[in-house]
């Protein structure tokens, strides 16, 4: 397994990936409106005014999936998203690629960690958790009870 940045390449992918997750999968909090290409470049234009990491993660020159994270004010870091497609999962992968983020914003100085999960997604929840999240507070969405989680860095 490999992480680069996200290039020009495999923008049309990371939409699908998105789109999947949105769709098929139900998984991120964002709103349910199907993603065109123009909407991933200018969502990766917006952020990247701010600090903001775009990965793919490849495994044997296949796209197994991607992680973006930022850096939000008062060095607080966020995992945005995290996706690996079916056929690549339980492997370790989303463990290594959130490693991989947390080794970046050590980097920036980053104590604190956040992330917004749906309440009923056990797998991501058991990851986060594996990497010591904790829950901080409950808060509503349209979908799904969503969990706000922080993780607290000491170095
Ligand atoms: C959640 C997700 C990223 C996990 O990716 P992954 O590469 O399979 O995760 P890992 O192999 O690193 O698993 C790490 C741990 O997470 C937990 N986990 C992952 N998938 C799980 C599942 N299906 N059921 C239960 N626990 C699971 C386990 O504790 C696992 O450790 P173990 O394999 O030693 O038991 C992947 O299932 C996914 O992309 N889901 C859809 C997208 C999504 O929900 N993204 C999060 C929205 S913010």
């Amino acid at each position: 397994m490999l992480l680069k940045k996200l290039t020009k390449n495999e923008l049309g992918e990371l939409k699908d990936m998105i789109n999947t997750a949105r769709w098929q999968e139900k998984v991120f909090l964002t709103p349910n409106k199907k993603l065109l290409d123009s909407d991933v470049v200018s969502f990766i234009r917006e952020k990247k005014k701010g600090q903001y990491w775009n990965y793919i993660i490849w495994h044997k020159n296949k796209i197994a999936g991607y992680i973006d994270f930022e850096l939000l004010k008062e060095k607080r870091g966020h995992i945005a998203g995290i996706y690996i497609k079916p056929e690549f999962r339980r492997k370790g992968f989303a463990t290594k690629a959130l490693d991989f983020a947390l080794e970046i914003f050590k980097k920036q100085g980053c104590r604190l960690i956040y992330a917004n999960i749906f309440s009923n997604n056990k797998p991501i929840k058991l990851l986060f958790e594996n990497k010591g999240f904790m829950k901080i507070k409950r808060f509503k969405h349209p979908v799904a009870k969503d969990l706000a989680l922080r993780l607290t860095l000491n170095f």
